[in-house]
């Protein structure tokens, strides 16, 4: 019987040499708006072409829930997922985890993405992942309700104030009860940590922690920052927002029911989708700066694709990696679901810049997007946890911005090296 079958496996291999057995790989990659399903028709399309079919595990859309699930898993050394998409502050927390792509990619199709981003998917050398798409917080307003009450789009924070309380005044009036000014991400998780550096970045009160290392998070500034939208709690921001994620400022914004969002990318597609009650009334532009002299600025988000140690095809999931990251599928993906690409070319893309102008005219903000703090490395996320509860606890009203962010400032310095990173 043995004889058998080594004969019929070898008269296989004679008669097909380049047909591999059909085989089955798990990818896990996001769960926000359409992320899960425009994720699956790629990893179908790549399944149909090569004869293989894929699985989508599922993920919680809280990006440190999802963290923490791959976390246990890798940690478990479990091999029941072989792609996993890694968020842009991830590298440095689980790099060992992760097959080096540079064996499946060469030089000419990593010199076509966002060089920063390849190398901050460069860990000790190893390449862990590659650039799937990018994020930027963007501020979205509506254009409709802005006209009727004479107001411009704003280049301030206060001046977004202003003309959230002229719309409200007048909508009220006319009877709209659940009309809110501002909606963003204020529940105590990273969407949090990405806001909150935002509003302290555009007040110009720095960086959290700074690039040569030194916590900087308690200055005047950034309290002044984090005062002012604490301020506006219960006012122009509704107080359901200290529960809000992507989703939760989406789904008010898309019913209606917000002047102003601040969100990523994604939610562009999706408040012109067709069912949208707000398509075509929606404005897309960089979030509005701290005052006159404070800037505009946005975090840099976004999210790539790794290969994980523990799969037990990691040729075939490099692939796929290579199939979902490619300039087809990155521009599949604007024009689908404003996923922005991490392929430089594709900026210049007419089709693309049509579904999407804000590629075009917001370029600079996504290549100037602020970074998180990643110099903390492997401590990264108990940073960002630190920071972002210090920021809750004074959106909630528990203490002054100045006292909360010193107890933030000692505790980042004792989780780095000698009170420095
Ligand atoms: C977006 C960003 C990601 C960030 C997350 C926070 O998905 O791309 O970088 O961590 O939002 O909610």
């Amino acid at each position: 019987m043995k004889k058998v079958l080594a004969g019929l496996a070898a008269v296989a291999t004679l008669f097909a040499p380049g047909l591999a057995l059909a085989e089955k790989l798990v990818i896990a990659c996001g769960s926000v708006g359409q992320e899960a399903d425009v994720c699956k028709q790629g990893a179908e399309a790549w399944a149909k072409k090569t004869g293989n079919t894929v699985e989508l595990m599922s993920v919680p859309q809280d990006a440190g829930q999802q963290l923490a699930q791959f976390q246990q898993l890798l940690a478990a050394g479990s091999a029941d997922v072989d792609v996993i998409r890694i968020d842009v502050v991830w590298p440095g927390l689980m790099a060992n985890n992760f097959v080096d792509l540079k064996q499946y990619f060469g030089e000419d199709v990593l010199k076509e993405h966002f060089q920063p981003i390849v190398k901050n998917n460069t860990v000790n050398g190893k390449l862990i992942a590659i650039p799937w798409f990018t994020d930027a917080g963007l501020l979205y307003y509506r254009k409709d309700l802005l006209e009727k009450y004479g107001q411009k789009p704003p280049t301030t924070w206060q001046e977004l104030v202003q003309s959230a309380k002229a719309v409200l005044e007048g909508e009220k009036k006319a009877g709209d009860a659940k009309l809110v000014g501002f909606v963003f991400q204020g529940k105590a998780y990273e969407g949090l940590t990405c806001n909150a550096l935002e509003w302290i970045d555009s007040f110009k009160g720095g960086t959290i922690v700074d690039s040569t290392g030194n916590v900087t998070v308690n200055n005047p500034k950034a309290a002044e920052a984090i005062d002012f939208f604490a301020g506006l709690v219960g006012n122009v921001v509704p107080k359901g927002v200290l529960n809000y994620q992507e989703e939760e400022a989406r789904n008010a914004f898309q019913a209606g029911n917000a002047v102003f969002m601040r969100n990523w990318p994604y939610a562009w597609a999706l408040v012109n989708g067709k069912d949208s009650p707000v398509a075509g009334k929606v404005g897309v532009m960089a979030l509005p700066k701290g005052g006159a002299d404070g800037k505009s600025t946005g975090t840099l988000g976004g999210w790539q694709l790794g290969v994980s140690k523990f799969s037990k095809n990691p040729k075939l999931a490099a692939d796929l990696v290579k199939y979902l990251t490619g300039p087809e599928e990155q521009k599949r993906r604007a024009l689908v679901a404003s996923f922005n690409p991490t392929i430089m070319s594709l900026y210049k893309d007419p089709e693309l810049l049509k579904a999407n102008p804000f590629m075009g005219s917001l370029y600079d903000t996504f290549v100037n997007a602020v970074p998180r703090p990643t110099i903390t490395g492997a401590k990264y996320n108990q940073v960002s946890t630190e920071f972002r509860n210090g920021v809750y606890a004074t959106l909630t009203g528990k203490g002054k911005a100045a006292d909360n962010l010193k107890k933030v400032e000692a505790k980042l310095q004792s989780l780095g090296k000698g009170g420095k990173w």
